[in-house]
């Protein structure tokens, strides 16, 4: 994050997860809990014929719970790995701001984006509301006020591509009050504010996004310092179980020894949300009595593998991932950052991307050019240190003719740790921000734009192409390596997201270096070591990691 020290990060009261060489780890247990699987299998033909049937039926169950439990608790992870040390750093109910971009030299969170500046609030509200100021900010300045649950449920937003209005707004739980009110942004019958939000749970975070130019800094600067959060001390009661201040409530749960599945439990403990799925007091989490207690013959190992099979596998179903073309897709559209109970999705985003923005707000599309004939991981490619990807747009994306905008950053390094890819320029993205030009030499943003096709260089950072391809050249790693070339499109209009809209045909070529010279590529064939999709990735990267989709 930026803004922050470094050794302020890392907090006493809630450390953030170390790393334990996690890859070795995951595949260790992997089999393992393969094996154990097959045995409870056997186990469980062996005993049903037998007089043993109810407990079994009921050890089971507690399994079964625990597995639900941890599907539904994973995000818990994320929440814990981002905004615990801004709760350290500042509190909760005080906006905490990022005031630069990201640079190469940021390796706190993975896969930052050169887009936005962030602003964060954690909110805390067993005892009293909250009531924030939206600035008054032009409508052709993206800004975007969005509201979410520690599970990553972006259940309000207010800004550009949405409802947007300056003024205060009241931020209270969904049952405080008389009766309870629908979650999310409604009409306030008072005249002091411009629109109430109810919060499905007590805790929870407004994030902030501002679009970011290359000369708009002081200017997002003066809106963040124009952001107040005041509490407002309420007698009204709450329909239902109280709780304690953020502070008192995560006090005990976060063990930075543990492992992260009994740290995911102690945390659902804290954050439970009101009226819980029935499976979690079966897997013993009491949000009443503040306590996790593991059920009898509970194989925690074996609930851990499973859930997060689960979640992985939802995220590879052709239902859940939406082609568009050229080999571009896009995860769950409809259901992506709502989630309803599809907590397998949302395990699976937080592990990958943790608080993912809802269409038309911002999309994230992958490049997926993953078969059985092309392993590798969905979204990255592989290239050799004399080879190139040439992207070739249709045209220019169509963005929400205001405030909206797009970019595309490259992302180098290992497995489920993509940074920004160092170079001596620093250009980490291009996009409608960026002096991309035509084939011609025109400007395809800026000047006399008309809507033919224009090219981005995927190219490596020690080797620079011809001087006309200067300002579309977007480096790679230098000598090589995995790149993750990703899409963003915020206030994205249908036809990006129907797939109607001809997405960029990505090929790998071999590096442009002279007067326009392709020199052929020597690694075709060459292949990436690891099978899977991104989110295998990204769960090495939860233990450790922030990941933030953009
Ligand atoms: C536990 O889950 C397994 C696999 O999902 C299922 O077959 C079984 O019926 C469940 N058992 C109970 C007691 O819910
Ligand atoms: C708020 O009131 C306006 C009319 O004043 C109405 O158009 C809008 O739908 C209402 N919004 C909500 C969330 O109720
Ligand atoms: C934290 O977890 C480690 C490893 O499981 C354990 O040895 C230690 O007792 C735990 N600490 C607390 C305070 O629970
Ligand atoms: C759960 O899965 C994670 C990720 O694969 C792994 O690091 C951890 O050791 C597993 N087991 C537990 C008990 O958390
Ligand atoms: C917490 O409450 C649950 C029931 O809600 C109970 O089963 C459990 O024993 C309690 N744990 C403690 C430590 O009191
Ligand atoms: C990528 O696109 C090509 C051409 O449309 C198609 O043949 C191929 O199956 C696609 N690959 C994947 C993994 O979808
Ligand atoms: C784009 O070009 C203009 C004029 O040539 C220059 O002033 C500006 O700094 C450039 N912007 C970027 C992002 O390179
Ligand atoms: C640079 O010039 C070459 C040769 O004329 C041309 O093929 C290429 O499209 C140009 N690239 C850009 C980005 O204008
Ligand atoms: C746009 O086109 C007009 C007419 O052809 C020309 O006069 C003007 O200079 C052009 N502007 C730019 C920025 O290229
Ligand atoms: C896509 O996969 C094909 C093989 O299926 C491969 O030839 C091609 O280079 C791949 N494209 C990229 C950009 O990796």
């Amino acid at each position: 994050m930026n803004g922050r020290k470094d050794g302020t990060r890392r907090s006493m009261l809630l450390p953030a997860a170390q790393p334990d060489h996690p890859t070795c780890f995951n595949q260790h247990r992997g089999v393992r809990s393969t094996v154990f699987e097959i045995m409870n299998l056997l186990i469980l033909f062996t005993v049903l014929s037998s007089t043993l049937f109810h407990t079994t039926a009921s050890a089971q169950s507690s399994q079964n719970a625990t597995t639900f439990a941890l599907l539904y608790g994973y995000p818990l992870l994320a929440w814990q790995n981002y905004y615990a040390p801004i709760i350290n750093e500042v509190g909760a109910n005080t906006w905490y701001h990022n005031r630069n971009l990201q640079t190469a030299a940021d390796r706190e969170v993975v896969k930052p984006n050169v887009d936005t500046l962030y602003s964060n609030l954690v909110y805390d509200l067993p005892i009293q509301n909250i009531e924030i100021t939206i600035p008054d900010i032009p409508a052709d300045e993206f800004k975007l006020f969005s509201f979410y649950d520690p599970y990553g449920v972006n259940y309000a937003n207010v800004g550009t591509s949405g409802f947007y209005k300056p003024g205060k707004y009241l931020i209270k739980p969904y049952n405080r009050g008389n009766g309870n009110s629908a979650v999310g942004l409604t009409n306030s019958t008072s005249s002091r504010y411009v629109g109430v939000v109810n919060t499905p749970n007590f805790y929870g975070t407004i994030l902030v996004r501002w679009g970011a130019t290359s000369s708009n800094l002081p200017q997002i600067h003066k809106y963040q310092d124009a952001c107040s959060a005041f509490l407002v001390p309420t007698p009204d009661a709450i329909v239902g179980p109280a709780a304690p201040p953020l502070l008192q409530s995560l006090i005990p749960v976060y063990n930075d020894s543990a492992l992260p599945a009994p740290n995911v439990l102690n945390l659902l403990v804290a954050f439970e949300p009101p009226n819980p799925p029935p499976q979690l007091a079966a897997a013993g989490i009491s949000a009443w009595n503040h306590s996790y207690t593991p059920p009898p013959n509970v194989d925690l190992d074996l609930a851990n593998a499973t859930a997060l099979r689960q979640a992985l596998a939802t995220t590879i179903l052709p239902s859940t991932n939406k082609a568009l073309n050229n080999n571009w897709t896009l995860l769950a559209p409809s259901t992506l950052g709502i989630y309803g109970d599809d907590y397998a999705l949302r395990a699976a985003v937080s592990l990958s991307g943790y608080l993912a923005l809802r269409a038309p707000f911002a999309i994230y599309p992958t490049f997926n050019n993953v078969s059985a004939s092309n392993p590798g991981n969905a979204g990255v490619i592989f290239l050799e240190a004399d080879e190139a990807v040439l992207l070739t747009f249709s045209g220019k994306p169509p963005v929400d003719s205001q405030a909206g905008f797009w970019s595309l950053t490259a992302y180098g390094g290992d497995l489920g740790s993509y940074h920004l890819v160092p170079n001596e320029r620093d250009v980490y993205a291009l996009g409608d921000r960026s002096n991309l030009t035509y084939p011609n030499g025109g400007r395809v943003y800026g000047g006399n734009s008309t809507g033919e096709e224009f090219q981005i260089l995927l190219q490596p950072a020690d080797v620079p192409p011809p001087a006309n391809w200067t300002s579309n050249w977007l480096p790679a790693p230098s000598g090589g390596g995995n790149v993750v070339p990703q899409l963003r499109f915020y206030g994205a209009e249908e036809p990006l997201e129907e797939g109607t809209y001809v997405y960029p045909k990505v090929e790998k070529i071999g590096v442009i270096t002279g007067q326009g010279v392709t020199v052929p590529a020597t690694g075709a064939g060459s292949s990436v070591d690891v099978v899977g999709g991104s989110v295998v990735a990204a769960v090495v990267c939860v233990l450790a990691c922030v990941v933030l989709l953009g």
